[in-house]
């Protein structure tokens, strides 16, 4: 039996969704820096139309994804221009290396782009 809505935990920062953008704001494949629950992170419109949230450092070298090129869903890491795939966060060039990008939930409330990053395990 569920508990009642007044004794119910509320979420922890943890799982909750945090507004960080205006979705009318963000141009399509135009990288958005946003910080929640201490983290850097990156939120764009793809050319279809989907909201994508990702870490902002690179896991290849930590090169800055906020400056990064979006091209036909992948982001292009200026440093060394590898490029990973915003669904999947695969590494999709070159192919097996990179590593992979941590990407975040993404919900659209009343107009807001929200996302849900977990605090660094040290917060
Ligand atoms: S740091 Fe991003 S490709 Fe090397």
């Amino acid at each position: 039996m569920p508990l009642p809505e007044r004794i119910r935990p509320m979420s922890t920062a943890e799982d909750a969704f945090i507004p960080v953008a205006a979705l009318d704001d963000l141009e399509p494949n135009e990288p958005r820096h946003v910080v929640a629950n201490g983290r850097h992170a990156v939120v764009a419109r793809l050319d279809d139309g989907r909201i994508v949230a990702f870490d902002m450092v690179c896991p290849h070298a930590m090169g800055n994804l906020a400056d990064g090129l979006i091209v036909r869903g992948q982001v292009i890491c200026p440093m060394h221009h590898y490029r990973y795939d915003l669904g999947s966060g695969e590494c999709a060039w070159p192919r097996g290396e990179g590593g992979r990008l941590a990407r975040y939930a993404v919900e659209i409330r009343t107009g807001q782009v929200c996302v849900r990053i977990p605090k660094p395990a040290w917060w």
